[in-house]
């Protein structure tokens, strides 16, 4: 991450009540030893805010994504084979001695580390991981201490530095089927649900990240906002996220696109962006409308 991401994000936290409100508690939630949770649509700001709130605690700030192939080594470590060791004759030049039966070595996997060293882990996206891996949460959390058994260490379980914690985000509509055997975890986290930003904070946002002028981020907002307007929202998928408003602002300031609708570049960029998620919001038969409320709302657009 750059210095200038980091200056823009912080921009908008400092000058919105609702994340200076969310940022204030999180870090007291944190401070009092209960690990925090973000969960809410792609693209809301999740990772960002989960990373930013980490960065205020001034501990080393380890990020884990979370994947069907993570595994217990990579949460706690693995013998990485045996170490050798080459001794050189000195006398007889090319005679290489390796002896092979020193000691296996062993390497810490990452939440390990984390926990000896007392890092602020964010383990992004956690419910991708296989629940049976999350589990190794429970102990951490609940008893302080990171058992190794299994693991031929010889110490069977390690303390959790005082200073270790935990930010985990999620996606609700990735729980579909792990909720329930990751309900001991939820159930001992402090769970904060971001949902789509208030008008003003989007257009900030969008300045901050693309640094496009005010009066076009503001139009592309708006835009956006009617947009989601046509999501059901009895489906899962809540429509295009930030993150689009951000794509539309980028690609335009990047190409010189006029963020007006009677330009043809502008209507197939909105169009590029939005469909795909605003499609995925809602059930078939709405699709033909939805498309043509979406090229109209687009051609709207007129700035100045
Ligand atoms: N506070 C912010 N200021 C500016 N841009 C932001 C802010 N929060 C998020 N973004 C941008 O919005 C997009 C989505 O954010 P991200 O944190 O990846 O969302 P999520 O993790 O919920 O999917 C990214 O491009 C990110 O850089
Ligand atoms: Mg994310």
């Amino acid at each position: 991450m750059t210095d200038d991401t980091e200056t823009s994000q912080t921009s908008l936290y400092e000058h919105s009540a609702y994340y200076k409100g969310i940022i204030k508690r999180s870090l007291r939630y944190l401070d009092t030893g209960y690990p925090l949770h973000f969960t809410g649509p792609s693209g809301i700001g999740k990772t960002t805010l989960a990373l930013h709130i980490a960065k205020q605690r001034k501990r080393p700030v380890m990020l884990i994504n979370g994947n069907k192939d993570l595994s217990t080594e990579d949460f706690i470590g693995a013998f990485t084979g045996y170490k050798r060791r080459k001794l050189k004759d000195n006398y007889v030049r090319s005679v290489h001695k390796i002896e092979e039966n020193v000691t296996e070595s062993w390497s810490d996997g990452r939440l390990l580390e984390a926990v000896k060293k007392g890092y602020t882990l964010v383990y992004d996206e956690f419910t991708r991981s296989k629940p049976e891996i999350n589990n190794i949460f429970l102990p951490i959390l609940e008893e302080k201490i990171l058992p190794l058994y299994g693991t031929k260490q010889k110490r069977s379980f390690i303390k959790v530095h005082p200073d270790f914690s935990v930010i985990f985000t999620s996606n609700p509509v990735e729980y579909a089927g792990v909720y329930k055997t990751q309900d001991a975890l939820l159930d001992r986290m402090v769970t904060l649900t971001l949902g789509s930003l208030e008008k003003e904070a989007e257009i900030t946002a969008v300045i901050n990240k693309t640094e496009i002028e005010r009066e076009k981020a503001q139009a592309i907002v708006e835009f956006m906002m009617k947009i989601r307007k046509l999501c059901h929202t009895s489906q899962d998928f809540q429509g295009p996220s930030l993150r689009a408003s951000i794509m539309i602002a980028e690609l335009a300031k990047r190409y010189d696109i006029p963020i007006n609708g009677s330009n043809e570049e502008f209507n197939q960029l909105c169009f590029d962006i939005t469909w795909f998620p605003l499609q995925a919001c809602m059930e078939d038969k709405h699709k033909q409308r939805a498309k043509r409320q979406l090229v109209q709302e687009c051609k709207k657009i007129t700035l100045g």
